[in-house]
């Protein structure tokens, strides 16, 4: 009864977000510890989406409208599903924020030029490369793999020189391929292009047959950004509206449906890359800009985005730059597939994991592991050997220490909807509601599927 007269916290430091147990108190979430980043893992329908996902935007949201104005928060958004994006532009247009939401799909377009990102010629270069092979496993022979890294290289110079001139975007840099192509030199009167062009001109006195595989190396590399939407987001001349979504805390959502768009994991890495670099410049010395709103990053369905080491570097450096990074994956194997050698850095990487039911026993015995052990006292009941055993058994009891999982694997395999394990520097046991899921529904949902949650063992349960 007394919590009818409990004053709702309105902080504006911290969100609320899930249940300290099955329809019980509210939790908060200091923002401050946001930037460590959080993980969502569970198996297929365990609540990913529609009970942490959109629950933790409703309150993200609901404290946003209490911060001040330049600390509002702001974030991209990637969902290679359509489930969560299409529930969040709902979200943002219910409460009012449309003239802060950005939104690329299959007919809306939002010019994100990389010329325009501020970053160096190569390291634009070296992300379009990066982006082709996006969701796939790199095999390059030894042979193309020279010609690939004079690509790159001349990529580099050419975007550099079509920065510099009028109009720079990626479509100058494709007719400047097409120019050298057809033996054509370039031109430009820019200082800072003067390198660059130096560099363009010393290639054109390669052999023929070194320059069309070096050239077609690089209609390569753009050709994912040919083609519609991506013609109009990154192709094109245009603002970079991801430094705008830094600095004034907008909204950028990708809501592609998958299979319905050409080069979609390219794509998508691309944006990613480019999201993470506009972060990382509020580190270095010139930025001059707004440090202190924090920099979602949200991704349902993670491994379909994550490739390469670029995710590993960013979550090692994000927290001074106040990125917040939220991923949601299904399963641990999906990421080993994508990052082979760098899944365990990037799990380790994100401080918060949270556990929802799991399909799969390795995943359940990682949650395991991540939960810790506790000691424990066991009887142990030795009966010594010896001819003396003929006529009477010797035995002895002793007391030894064991090692037990705190919360064991199977545990995980048989949550309840909503049940969860929040593991960061410490465990704890918490229920998620579904947003838009009546309370009385709650209820009915879990006696008609599960029996009583089963109990936890904690280490308490363990001290003598
Ligand atoms: N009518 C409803 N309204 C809201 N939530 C519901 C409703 N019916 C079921 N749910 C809950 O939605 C959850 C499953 O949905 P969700 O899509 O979030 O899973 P997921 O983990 O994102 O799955 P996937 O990996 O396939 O995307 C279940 O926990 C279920 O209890
Ligand atoms: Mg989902």
């Amino acid at each position: 009864m007394f919590n009818l007269f409990k004053k709702k916290q309105q902080s504006t430091t911290e969100a609320v977000f899930g249940q300290t147990d099955f329809l019980g108190d509210d939790m908060t979430w200091r923002l401050d510890a946001m930037p460590g980043g959080i993980l969502a893992i569970g198996g297929t329908n365990s609540g990913k989406t529609n009970r942490l996902f959109i629950p933790l935007m409703i309150g993200m949201t609901n404290l946003r409208q209490r911060q001040k104005e330049n600390l509002r928060w702001g974030g991209v958004f990637i969902d290679p599903k359509l489930s969560f994006a299409a529930r969040l532009i709902y979200l943002f247009t219910e409460m009012d924020l449309e003239w802060n939401l950005h939104v690329i799909s299959e007919t809306q377009a939002v010019p994100i030029n990389p010329l325009r990102s501020g970053l160096s010629g190569q390291k634009i270069a070296e992300m379009l490369v990066k982006s082709l092979f996006a969701g796939k496993t790199m095999t390059t022979s030894s042979g193309a793999a020279y010609y690939e890294s004079r690509a790159l290289a001349l990529l580099g110079h050419l975007i550099t020189v079509a920065m510099y001139g009028s109009e720079p975007c990626l479509r100058k840099v494709a007719q400047m391929v097409d120019a050298l192509t057809l033996g054509r030199a370039l031109a430009s009167d820019h200082p800072k292009a003067a390198e660059a062009l130096q560099r363009i001109h010393i290639f054109g006195e390669s052999d023929e047959e070194e320059k069309r595989k070096v050239l077609d190396s690089i209609q390569n590399y753009l050709e994912p950004y040919r083609v519609d939407p991506w013609e109009k987001i990154f192709f094109e001349p245009g603002p970079f509206t991801l430094d705008v979504v830094r600095d004034e805390g907008r909204f950028l959502i990708a809501a592609f449906s998958p299979n319905k768009v050409n080069n979609l994991s390219s794509g998508l890495f691309l944006l990613k890359s480019l999201w993470y670099a506009a972060i990382m410049e509020r580190m270095s010395s010139d930025f001059t800009g707004n440090k202190e709103r924090l920099c979602l990053f949200m991704i349902d369905e993670f491994p379909s985005v994550a490739s390469g080491n670029s995710d590993g570097e960013f979550l090692a450096m994000r927290r001074e730059a106040r990125a917040c990074p939220i991923f949601a994956i299904q399963q641990i194997t999906q990421l080993e597939t994508v990052l082979p050698t760098e899944w365990k850095n990037v799990l380790g990487l994100l401080t918060t994991h949270i556990y929802l039911r799991q399909s799969d026993m390795d995943t359940a015995l990682y949650a395991e592991k991540k939960c810790g052990y506790v000691e424990i006292s066991v009887d142990a009941v030795t009966t010594a050997p010896g001819f003396s055993n003929l006529f009477s058994n010797e035995s002895s009891r002793t007391t030894t220490r064991q090692l037990q999982p705190r919360i064991p694997a199977d545990y995980f395999l048989s949550l309840p909807d909503g049940d969860a394990v929040i593991v960061n520097d410490q465990r704890t046991i918490a229920w998620f509601p579904a947003a838009g899921m009546g309370r009385e529904k709650e209820i009915e949902f879990r006696k008609m599927k599960w029996p009583a949650r089963p109990r936890l063992v904690h280490p308490r349960d363990f001290r003598q």
